[in-house]
């Protein structure tokens, strides 16, 4: 086992540990104070959708055990939370009325972190779209990413004056293609048409949100969170290495483009250009204005080979098989290495700023025994992706915190309670949190900052 002591050495005394949650996941109370459904909550409750036809009506009760959370998130050692608000409850309606009660409540979350020394990461969107907002079309409508600005405006004059940094989304890849092209979260579309306004639309919406969130608060560092993947042919052939940057370009370059370098990728213009949106002029300048961090969210890479059939669409890739036998209960591929080479090709290609890990970590679904959780297995993903973390650190990448996914236990979208990604276990008949052998040594790692050296 690796010992916590020897690796927190590994960092500076600076390097931010923290650990990472999401409003729909956790909070519950779904129906509390003026909230309004989510396009989360009308999903959920369609028969095969969800796991279990599993909702977020209590999750983790999170809303109504605040202070119970908050020092449990102390009693992990940690100096950041990563955290997301939910639109639903600040505008119910996605536009219109402000609803002070859901205003108030993040007012006393980061109060509450505040007064415990913990540094707050807010991101604005966490995948809870207020359902109204499908009247209009959702993320697939130009009037959302406008309806965002006004709703990141709201929340930066409320909390900026006591945020450490903020995100505007979390994963677009997964609010964009996940949800609308693959149907596998809300709202389950499956329409390349659909998904590349969804793209277009969400990068606008990120570029507005930046604007309001600088005029409102001008001094807190502006982020974006990205779930990059790391791309990797099947083979060494011309056709899977092809295949492979072409789903880069797919993947990441729908968002790492536009953001990074005020452009689409020329690969996925050309295929799909047609069935793009109008991109107005002024939008990707919008879109590209210097960010303060990035953020990424790593758990695993993604393997591609060549796709020869001819209707195959762009970008016209298969899976290919994992080449290491260990994987999660998910069953994801664990490949901590791919996570440093990730980070390697990503500042190689783009101009980017600092950045930190603000999601890794791995799903085991062992249950509590004697009042214990033996995940060793979690442990273990912890220990070698923060060893990959402390490499890149000590080969000069502006790595300056890491975020564990997740504190507990929580909804894990498509696939309900089942799959756990806590460091801490949760009992969803008595909501009791154990905090499990990996959160004792995430706790023994992230207890040795800061250090002052
Ligand atoms: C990414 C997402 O941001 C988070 O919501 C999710 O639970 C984890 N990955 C695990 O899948």
């Amino acid at each position: 086992m690796i010992d916590p002591k020897t690796l927190a050495d590994r960092f500076p005394g600076d390097f931010l540990f923290g650990v990472a949650t999401a409003a729909f996941q956790i909070e519950g109370a779904s129906k509390a104070d003026g909230r309004k459904p989510s396009i989360w909550d009308a999903f959920s409750n369609m028969p095969g959708r969800v796991f279990g036809r599993h909702n977020g009506d209590v999750a983790c009760d999170h809303y109504n055990r605040l202070d119970e959370d908050l020092d449990l998130i102390k009693e992990m050692g940690v100096e950041g939370y990563r955290f997301s608000i939910a639109w639903p409850r600040i505008i119910p309606e996605g536009v219109g009325r402000i609803n002070e009660p859901g205003l108030d409540f993040y007012d006393r979350l980061v109060d509450g972190c505040k007064a415990r020394g913990i540094k707050t990461f807010a991101t604005l969107y966490h995948w809870d779209l207020p359902l109204s907002l499908m009247g209009d079309g959702g993320w697939t409508a130009r009037s959302t990413a406008h309806a965002f600005q006004r709703y990141a405006k709201v929340v930066m004059e409320r909390l900026g004056d006591r945020l450490d940094a903020v995100a505007t989304f979390n994963e677009p890849w997964c609010s964009v293609w996940l949800s609308h092209l693959y149907g596998v979260h809300a709202p389950g579309e499956r329409n390349m048409e659909a998904a590349l306004h969804a793209m277009h639309y969400t990068n606008l919406a990120h570029g507005l949100a930046v604007e309001a969130i600088r005029d409102a608060a001008p001094t807190v560092p502006v982020g974006l969170v990205l779930n990059a993947h790391a791309v990797i042919p099947g083979s060494d052939s011309v056709a899977d290495r092809a295949a492979a940057e072409r789903a880069f370009d797919f993947h990441n370059g729908a968002f790492f483009e536009p953001v990074f370098r005020g452009q689409y990728p020329e690969s996925l213009l050309a295929a799909l250009g047609d069935r793009m949106p109008v991109v107005e002029e002024g939008d990707l300048a919008v879109i590209s204005q210097k960010l303060d961090w990035w953020g990424l969210n790593y758990y695993t890479p993604m393997r591609v080979c060549d796709d020869p059939a001819e209707e195959a669409e762009f970008p016209a890739t298969l899976p290919a098989p994992f080449v290491n036998p260990e994987k999660t209960d998910i069953g994801w591929e664990i490949y901590p290495a791919a996570m440093g080479d990730l980070v390697a090709d990503l500042y190689r290609r783009f101009d980017l700023p600092d950045m930190y890990i603000t999601e890794n970590g791995a799903c085991y679904n062992m249950d509590v025994v004697d009042g214990a959780v033996d995940d060793q297995p979690r442990l273990d993903y912890y220990a070698q992706h923060l060893s990959v973390s402390a490499d890149l650190v000590r080969d000069g990448y502006p790595l300056k915190g890491y975020f564990a996914w997740s504190l507990m236990d929580n909804f894990e979208w498509a696939e309900g309670y089942r799959m756990r990604f806590g460091l801490v276990h949760v009992d969803y008949d008595t909501q009791v949190r154990t905090i499990k052998k990996s959160g004792l040594w995430y706790r023994a790692l992230a207890g040795q900052f800061p250090r002052g050296n």
